[in-house]
């Protein structure tokens, strides 16, 4: 009688925010998880309730930096992600994407396992086209503060399919939306983190410009849950395929709505938009209706309601 062996799965950056979500889930689903990651914004606490898990397993790596391990598949989600800690130090940024993309894919290619990008919205720059379908290039500028990050994850991207048309690798490319929910960085400058703490502690909540710029929010379940089905599909399945909420709010909307969830008195207050900020982003997701059956659940009420519960918790702990 054979036994099938769990999947062994290799997360990098599994202690961030969508990393500690999916070592969760893939945790649940069975597999064998190697969570790796630098902590440059990822936290132990994150995965600290993972700790005495005997599947779970985690590694202090940089991805800059090759790594040699079994698994079985692979997700490449190591690398800062909002402009707070981008910014702070861009070159590293970059290389956390390109050399993290290579080392990555060295891996993927030495044990012959198909590997998953995080990807991100910000390859479309200040989009032009709305909403984003994944056949449009982007308009992207590649001087900016934010170029590092932008620029980083389209090269990742283009080694993600070179190393498909050079070596056939199988590749799953994500283009993830705005996500948010539970185990987001508190200081992260992300709207949705930077709204739910202002409003917790009463201070004001700082909106840029005149808040009618738009974003859509994704609950991080409804994510998680996508990547998982995008790492299912057969070897043909490579995307780019958007992965996000469509339903766009204002980011005065969305103020209004954490003051109302939270019952905060926080006044808002308006500051000037900063440098090469989008004005507007939506994904559209039809690919990935298409092509994974998938589409977000969660309402904003709901998320913004369990991420609230994350912070408030967090800030009483915090004292
Ligand atoms: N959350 C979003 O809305 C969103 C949107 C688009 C794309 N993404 C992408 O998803 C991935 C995860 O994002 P997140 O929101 O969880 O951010 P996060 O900052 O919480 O997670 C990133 C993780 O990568 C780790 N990391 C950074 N540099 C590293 C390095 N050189 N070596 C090893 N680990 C390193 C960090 O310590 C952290 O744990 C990122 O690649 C990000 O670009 C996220």
């Amino acid at each position: 009688m054979t036994h099938s062996r769990p999947t062994r799965v290799l997360v990098t950056g599994g202690a961030g925010f969508l990393g500690s979500h999916l070592c969760d889930r893939l945790l649940a689903d069975g597999c064998d998880v190697i969570c790796a990651d630098n902590f440059f914004t990822g936290t132990r606490e994150n995965v600290l309730h993972l700790r005495d898990q005997p599947r779970f397993e985690l590694l202090r790596h940089d991805v800059t930096f090759p790594l040699y391990v079994e698994v079985d598949q692979i997700y490449n989600l190591a690398c800062p992600a909002s402009p707070v800690h981008y910014q702070h130090d861009p070159v590293q940024t970059t290389k956390t994407s390109v050399h993290g993309a290579i080392n990555m894919l060295g891996l993927a290619k030495r044990l012959s396992v198909p590997i998953l990008q995080a990807s991100t919205s910000e390859v479309y720059g200040d989009p032009q086209v709305h909403p984003q379908t994944e056949d449009y290039w982007g308009h992207v500028n590649p001087v900016g503060v934010r170029s590092c990050y932008d620029e980083g994850k389209r090269c990742a991207e283009t080694l993600f399919f070179d190393y498909r048309r050079q070596l056939g690798l199988s590749i799953k490319v994500a283009r993830i939306f705005n996500t948010y929910g539970p185990r987001m960085h508190p200081h992260d400058g992300r709207v949705v983190s930077s709204f739910v703490v202002a409003a917790l502690q009463g201070l004001p909540i700082t909106v840029y410009g005149d808040g009618s710029q738009t974003r859509s929010f994704c609950y991080v379940d409804d994510l998680i849950e996508g990547l998982r089905r995008l790492m299912a599909t057969p070897d043909a399945v490579t995307g780019p395929i958007n992965l996000g909420n469509p339903d766009e709010f204002s980011v005065l909307e969305l103020a209004e709505q954490v003051l109302e969830l939270t019952g905060s008195k926080s006044e808002l207050r308006f500051a000037a938009l900063p440098s090469d900020d989008p004005v507007r982003r939506r994904p559209d997701v039809s690919l990935a209706r298409r092509e994974l059956g998938w589409e977000p659940r969660t309402p904003l009420a709901a998320g913004l309601a369990l991420t609230i519960d994350y912070f408030d918790d967090l800030l009483r702990r915090e004292g």
